[in-house]
Formats: C-alpha cells, structure tokens, sequence
C-alpha cells in the first residue's frame, strides 16, 4: 500500500528511482512522483497515472545532476488519485513521501493551520510534512525533529525524507508501515521493500519500528528509539533479480500460476524429514503440535480463503477444532480461547495492516502465534511467536495464486504433523500424506495446465456475462471462494460463492437462461448431492461448467461444459481444480482487456486498516 524508494550515492538517483518504482507498483499505481536533490535545491515531478506518466514528464524536462532522490508510488487514501495529492510533499525545509496512514491528521491540520500553514493537497502526507518542518525550525536537527514530529502522530506511517539545507541526505523512520535499507558499492538505498533494489544490490536490513535511518552517499546509520546511533547489520537477499521479471510470460499472474508446482516443492519438502513432517527447522517440535487443542486462524483476502480450505483439512485431518476468521473482524468479536489455543495468522506480505493488528491482539491476549508468511523477516513474521516462510519467492501480481497454492500446502504439512504427533494417523497415512502434497499436487497442476485450452474456450464464454456463480460444498465451497474472488478482482466480473445446497434457499432466483455457473467438485462423499445442485440450476436455464473429479459417472449430463480432475490423491484432485479456476479467472480477464496485474483499485500489500 504505497511503496517509497530513496538513494544517495555517486550515481545518478533518477533512473533508480523510477526502476524501483516499477517494481513498487504492486503496492499502488493510482499517482506516482520523485524528489531529486540538485544543484538548485530539491526538485519535485509528481503526476497522477503510473511510473509510464513520471516517465514522459522526466524525458520532457529530464533531471539532471542528481545523485540523491526519494520516489513514491500511491495507492490513495485521504485524497482521490490526482497530481496535487500525488507524493512527495512539501511544506518548508521538508520534502517527504510515506506509507501508511496518519489518524490524528486533521486535528494536526487545524493545529497548523492556525499557525499560518497553507495545503495544497488533501492529503495526510502533507500535514505530517508540516508538522516536521515545523519541528525542525523549532529544533533544527533532524533527528531530534522527526522524533518529535512523530510523537505528535497517531497511525501507522514510514517515510522517506529530505531536508532543503541537507544535500545528499536522505532520513527515514518507519512506525507501523515497512522499511528497508540496502547497501550498494554505489551507495544508499531505502525501499518499502527488497524487489525493488534487487537490480541494484542484495545487501539490506530491516528497519525496526520505531528507528530513525540517516543515509548519505558513504555512510547509514540508525538512530534507536532511545536515540542511541547504531550501524545496520547487513543480511544478503536470497532473491534474484529474474525471480521479480516476467520471464518470457504476459503477465506476472501466467507466470506465477506455472511457478505453483515448484513453489509447493520449496515450501513442502524442508519441513520432511524420513517422509514425516517435520517443523523443527522452524523451532517447532512434536511436542508444540501435541499441546495444540484449537485453531483460530486469521488473514485477509486469499488469506482467509486458504485458512477456510485449511481449517477443513486440520478438522478432518488433525481433528483439532479450527475455525477461521477475517483479520479486521476479528478484535471487534474475538473468539473465546481455551487452553491450548493456537492462533495462526496467514500473510503473504506478511504486512497487512489488519493481519497484523489481530496478531498483535492475540498476543497482547497471551495466546501462542503462529505466523504462515510468504516474505521474510517482514513485521508479521517477525513479531509472531513462531513463523513458517512459504518459500514461493516473490509474488509481484495483485491477485495471489502461488502464495496462496503454498500456504494451503504448509496447512496440510501442519495437519499432518499434527495428526501424527498426536497419533492419530498412523505413521503410513502420514507419509502418505505428505507425498501427495509434494508429488501429486505438483504433478495434478501440471497436468490442468495442459487443459488451458479447453479453459480458454470456456472464458470466451463467460466473459460476456456480469454475473457468475460457483458453487460447492464442504472443502470445495471453502475453494469457491477463493475461485470466486480470483474472477471479480481481475475480471471485474459480479460472482458469489455459495454453498451447493444452498443455493436453492434464496440466490437460485437469480439464476436466468445462460447464468453461468461453475460447481466444484473434488470430493467423491460429496458428488452425488453437488451433482443434484447442479441439475437444480441446469435445469432452470444456467450454463454449468462442472469442475469434477475424473472419475465422476456421466457427468456431461448435467452440465454445459466439464473440466476432469486427477484423482491419484486429495491433495492431487483439491490443487488441480485450484489451477483451473484460476486459468480460468486469468483467460477471462485477458479477454476482456483487463489489466491482469494491476486490478483497478487494489493494491498487494495493504498496509491500512
Ligand atoms: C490484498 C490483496 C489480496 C490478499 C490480501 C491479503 O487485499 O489484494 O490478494 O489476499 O491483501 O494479503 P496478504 O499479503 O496478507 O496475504
């Protein structure tokens, strides 16, 4: 939700600068803007529209002589999308940019107002701009100043800064919203996050919350909370430039769908040990899982759609009660706890404002943490008492697929080690288990992968129409959401979710000649009462298309159009109806002209309440 990118050095800042902010997007693409140092002061290009729109006004009046820079990308908050709201901000001395979201905003507005402050802008951004420089004149060191200014804000806010009479100096501090630094043979960079500085280094350290970070072309310090400096210590990024590229592939999402299989492989066989699941590489022994009683899991978005489908395999599986809950709800009507209560929060950013909100509520609770995220060292997993990375590398696309692929495949690996530390599955069903996730799931989406054709044909379709169902029941109406939300984010296409027998107590009225409907059926206990719901709206006119297991009997006779599903094992039938539904999301959003990896309006990493 924003992304910010700052560099000083002995290069040229600009072309960094709009480079990371590509790579940033993902965080927002409403307005987009730079401020560069040079030798007439601290120049500011902003606009509204994408990196391409900052692109042509810099080649119009490119910047020249800069080697120190700060840049954003926004995703609008206090403000509709425009070139006055657009970052970075000016007020004085102060120019900034920032992530996040000052609460006590129009309090400070008036207070400055009343001072004689002027806006420009609607923003928040600006106020916290004019409360700095206000504390700056009164102080005159900038660290002294930032502390002081953000004393006087409530929310949760990073910025990057730069001061009129501190050439080559960028400032940052981070409370609540992420931050990094890096380290290049060229300099200084500072970034929301590490995809947008891997063309230029892999050295970096998180910033803590509540530090000050100081850069200038040779030198980065941190100023603790307690106003002790302190040098970064400097870790080294696993990822490669290539991982945050397309590849060859249209879109980020094409290509993150086939990235799946070997995601699964990545997150799956670390936690495997003699063909047992096996958490202690991440401090988690047997003897953790045995003392676990309940689940509450907790997450936003596809999140939440994997903590429903993994609910289900932990009750059927484990046979620990689980229930999952939507992060920003969850504060407002917290779950009762019982001893032996293990809270799990599921992130693929591992910053979503309200995952992280409803962590911090837990813990403040006393109830244990667990933390399945996909970015590491991220606040999330940071601050949770235990964490499981997912390893599915970076996922640049708004719509999730391969994050969401490999939390579903850690939830099984953790019903597994559950079940059998616990005995309730014998040591064969376990390794049983654990190989269908790591051999038939990643063979299963292959397999669906070649129906993409067939896929294809059937988006054509359902492309002209404004309202879609699906439909299921058990694990695949847990899975239907998740389809459901796939189509209408990227495809802008109306479509629910509905529980298979429910539909006839209500939403089947909705349903005219040529309303498609796409059931899931992976289960084979199930098949029989989908099958009768699917007849149910067949019957009334509605174009079905039956996503079903390969060995379903007859089941062209009640529906339009029938995609097979592998049926060597559960996982391998549940992760190939997964690949489906999201083909079929993708083949109907090209068709329509959509912009596949950047959905209007959203954004990935959603680091507001
Ligand atoms: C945003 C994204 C969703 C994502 C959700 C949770 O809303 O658009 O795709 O599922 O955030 O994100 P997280 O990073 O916590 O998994």
């Amino acid at each position: 939700m924003c992304g910010i990118i700052g560099y000083t050095g002995n290069e040229n800042a600009v072309p960094k600068i709009t480079k990371g902010l590509s790579v940033l997007e993902y965080r927002g693409y409403d307005s987009v803007g730079i401020a560069a140092r040079t030798g007439n002061g601290i120049e500011t290009v902003k606009c509204r529209g994408r990196i391409g729109a900052l692109e042509e006004k810099l080649e119009a009046n490119p910047i020249t002589d800069c080697s120190c820079a700060i840049g954003h990308t926004r995703w609008a908050t206090h403000g509709g999308p425009s070139d006055i709201n657009a970052h970075p901000h000016r007020a004085g001395r102060v120019v900034l940019v920032h992530n996040g979201i000052i609460e006590n905003y129009k309090e400070l507005k008036s207070e400055m107002s009343a001072k004689g402050d002027r806006f420009l802008s609607e923003t928040d951004t600006e106020v916290a701009a004019a409360v700095l420089n206000d504390e700056y004149g009164k102080l005159g060191t900038p660290a002294e100043a930032i502390r002081k200014a953000i004393a006087r804000m409530t929310g949760s806010y990073a910025f990057g800064i730069l001061f009129e009479d501190l050439p080559g100096e960028v400032w940052a501090v981070r409370c609540g919203s992420p931050l990094i630094l890096a380290k290049g043979t060229d300099g200084y960079y500072l970034a929301s996050d590490m995809t947008a500085l891997l063309p230029f280094t892999k050295e970096y350290h998180c910033l803590e919350e509540g530090q000050l970070a100081h850069l200038t072309p040779n030198s980065a310090e941190l100023i603790t909370a307690d106003g002790e400096t302190v040098t970064p210590t400097w870790s080294v990024t696993a990822m490669t430039p290539e991982s945050a590229q397309k590849g060859g592939y249209p879109h980020f999402m094409l290509k993150e769908i086939y990235e799946q299989p070997e995601a699964i492989v990545k997150s799956v066989s670390p936690r495997i040990k003699g063909g047992l699941p096996d958490f202690s590489a991440d401090g988690i022994s047997p003897d953790f899982w045995a003392k676990v009683k309940n689940i509450q899991i907790v997450a936003c978005g596809s999140a939440t759609h994997a903590g429903l489908v993994g609910g289900r395999i932990l009750e059927q599986v484990a046979q620990v009660p689980t229930s999952s809950y939507i992060a920003s709800e969850y504060r407002y009507h917290p779950p009762l706890a019982v001893d032996g209560t293990l809270v799990v929060v599921i992130s693929q950013s591992g910053e979503t404002a309200d995952t992280l909100a409803a962590l911090r509520y837990a813990k403040q609770k006393g109830l244990p943490t667990l933390a399945i995220v996909n970015a590491v060292e991220t606040t999330i997993a940071r601050e949770a008492d235990y964490r499981i990375y997912t390893y599915a590398g970076p996922e640049i696309a708004v719509a999730t697929t391969k994050g969401y692929c490999t939390q579903v495949s850690v939830l099984y690996m953790i019903a597994a080690a559950i079940a059998h530390s616990c005995g309730r599955i014998c040591e064969a069903d376990a390794k049983e288990l654990v190989r269908s996730v790591l051999e038939d799931a990643p063979v299963a989406i292959h397999q669906m992968l070649e129906q993409t054709d067939a896929l294809r044909r059937m988006a054509g379709d359902i492309c002209h129409h404004e309202h879609v169902f699906y439909i299921g029941r058990g694990l695949d109406y847990a899975m239907s959401q998740e389809a459901s939300l796939k189509l209408k984010e990227i495809s802008y296409i109306h479509c629910e979710a509905y529980a298979a027998g429910e539909l006839k107590h209500g939403t089947i009225s909705l349903i005219e000649e040529g309303t498609p409907v796409i059931a899931i059926s992976t289960e084979a206990a199930l098949y029989d009462k989908t099958e009768s719901n699917v007849r149910e709206v067949y019957s009334r006119g509605a174009r079905v298309i039956l996503i079903c297991r390969d060995d379903a009997k007859n089941p062209q006779a009640s529906a339009d159009d029938v995609i097979l599903l592998p049926t060597t094992s559960g996982a391998a039938t549940l992760f190939a109806a997964l690949a489906a539904v999201q083909v079929l999301a993708y083949e109907t959003a090209v068709l329509r002209g959509c912009d596949i990896d950047r959905p209007r309006n959203l954004a990935k990493s959603v680091t507001v309440e």
